[in-house]
């Protein structure tokens, strides 16, 4: 039973270039990387020394300096298990950390010009710290996120001072008149910066590790994964990404796929989501195409044992009854099959490719002297399965021809030179084993998984496939491992 997919198509405007796949991550999975990588932010940031600040001044015509020194956290914590990303009512991305308690612990000296210390405290009690968060695209194409410096509320501030002598006990009123306040909240503010800019370098990290160019195993065709933007939505970070294949060997050469003028809604609702439009597809069967990878020569030597026919022109004589008579028995026929125009992919319930082929029958006289003695061609259709794997740190699409729903259809002979014969077991043999011996053959595209643009240190749990008209879907949830 086929599930019932209802699909939007909404129209996209020329002027932005074609996806060839949108990714779609929702907040929880943003979520689930900072529980992962907060906890060890925190205790570098514990672990670091504050440096000792100083602050000149004239108050009532006389120069003042401030020293805060022996500057130590004693506290610094955060329920990070709760920390969490957030997108505002106004589009804006923002880190907020809940329950941040701070003690920070130091010796502040005024000098005016004799010096006067004091131990003083800087406590912060359980407020909500609230960082703006940018996400952009890069002209590079790259991704960059980046937590942005504190702004706002330290009320819950307060600051302790505990007098020595009655000296010390003027001074610190004193103190009051210039404000100590303004300076240590500036300690805090560059503390609680520091949170942020210590999760800066993760993140980089993070997204640098897209492939943002990413050749198909070892097949001289690589796929384009720069980003053309990201868009927050009230749940979810939309990336649009380039998805357009390339030939290494002739980086310059440009496909001459058109891209649809429609782009199907992304459906599912897991908290990551990739789709594949069907550029993707069209890009890719180009880019294999012009690779020159979809040709297979096999010689008569290397047939499998248990093909039905012996690839002789004896053997064959059962198929085609003049090829002895031509250039006598037993002489080897190599099979030279190679797709001749650019595979056509049909984005349905399933994804299915039709290749127009063509088969050429060798007749091998001598190393040298090789006759084409007919050729057929015929149509290979099929529908593609596919599978997805952690593998190299990445997360990748295994995709397979689906062996019960591939067969060989319209056959016709062209160029033969030993007259015309029925192709009807012709056709029995293409589909019982030309597929298998061209799949023996070359396997390649089967070893050669395609790599989804999402950082490393993410694997794939609860995957699911979805096809539809104008795409292709994974859902999956997202685990984190610790790199
Ligand atoms: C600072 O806090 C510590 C720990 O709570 C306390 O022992 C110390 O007396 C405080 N110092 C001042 C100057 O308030
Ligand atoms: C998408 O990638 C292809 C292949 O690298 C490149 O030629 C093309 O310019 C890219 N498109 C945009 C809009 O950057
Ligand atoms: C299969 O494809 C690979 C990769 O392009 C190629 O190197 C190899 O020669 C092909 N094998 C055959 C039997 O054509």
């Amino acid at each position: 039973m086929k599930i019932l997919v209802l699909i939007f198509l909404i129209s996209i405007s020329l002027a932005a270039p074609y996806p060839g796949i949108r990714t779609s991550l929702g907040m929880s999975s943003l979520n689930e990387f900072l529980k992962a990588k907060l906890p060890k932010v925190v205790s570098d940031v514990l672990a670091a020394e504050i440096p000792d600040v100083k602050f000149s001044r004239h108050v009532l015509g006389i120069p003042m300096t401030l020293k805060l020194s022996n500057l130590e956290i004693k506290t610094l914590s955060i329920d990070t298990s709760n920390a969490e990303f957030t997108i505002s009512d106004q589009s804006q991305l923002l880190l907020s950390l809940p329950h941040f308690n701070l003690l920070v612990e130091g010796i502040y000296t005024y000098y005016m010009p004799f010096p006067i210390s004091e131990y003083f405290n800087i406590t912060m009690t359980d407020c909500t710290v609230v960082l703006p968060v940018t996400i952009s695209t890069l002209k590079s194409g790259h991704v960059q996120v980046k937590v942005s410096s504190m702004e706002g509320d330290l009320s819950t501030l307060t600051i302790d001072i505990v007098p020595k002598n009655t000296l010390s006990s003027i001074w610190v009123t004193i103190s009051h008149l210039w404000p100590l306040s303004i300076y240590t909240n500036k300690v805090v503010v560059d503390l609680v910066d520091s949170v942020s800019t210590r999760l800066n370098p993760y993140l980089e990290k993070f997204f640098n590790s897209i492939k943002y160019t990413d050749q198909v195993g070892n097949l001289p065709i690589a796929g384009d994964y720069h980003f053309f933007n990201i868009d927050l939505t009230k749940e979810t970070i939309e990336g649009e990404v380039n998805g357009t294949f390339f030939l290494v060997n002739a980086p310059g050469q440009k496909s001459d796929v058109k891209p649809p003028s429609t782009l199907p809604d992304i459906i599912g609702m897991a908290p990551i989501r990739v789709q594949f439009t069907e550029y993707y597809f069209d890009s890719l069967m180009w880019a294999l195409y012009y690779s020159g990878i979809l040709s297979f020569y096999i010689k008569s030597e290397d047939m499998p044992d248990n093909a039905p026919y012996v690839f002789t022109t004896s053997g064959l004589s059962k198929v085609a009854p003049n090829l002895p008579v031509v250039y006598g028995q037993n002489i080897p026929v190599d099979l030279q099959c190679s797709v001749y125009k650019v595979p056509v992919v049909s984005l349905l319930q399933n994804v299915y490719v039709s290749a127009s082929v063509n088969c050429n029958f060798i007749v091998r006289m001598s190393p040298i002297n090789k006759i084409t003695a007919f050729t057929v061609i015929s149509q290979l259709n099929t529908q593609i399965a596919a599978s997805i794997k952690n593998q190299d740190g990445g997360i990748y699409v295994i995709a397979t021809l689906d062996n019960g729903n591939t067969d060989f259809t319209d056959f016709s002979l062209i160029n033969s030179k030993i007259g015309s014969f029925s192709l009807d077991k012709m056709i029995t043999a293409f589909n019982y084993y030309v597929y298998a011996i061209v799949l023996d053959a070359n396997d390649s595209l089967e070893n050669s998984g395609l790599r989804l643009p999402l950082p490393e240190g993410l694997q794939v749990e609860k995957a699911y496939f979805n096809a539809y008209i104008g795409g292709v879907e994974i859902d999956f949830d997202p685990v984190f491992v610790n790199s």
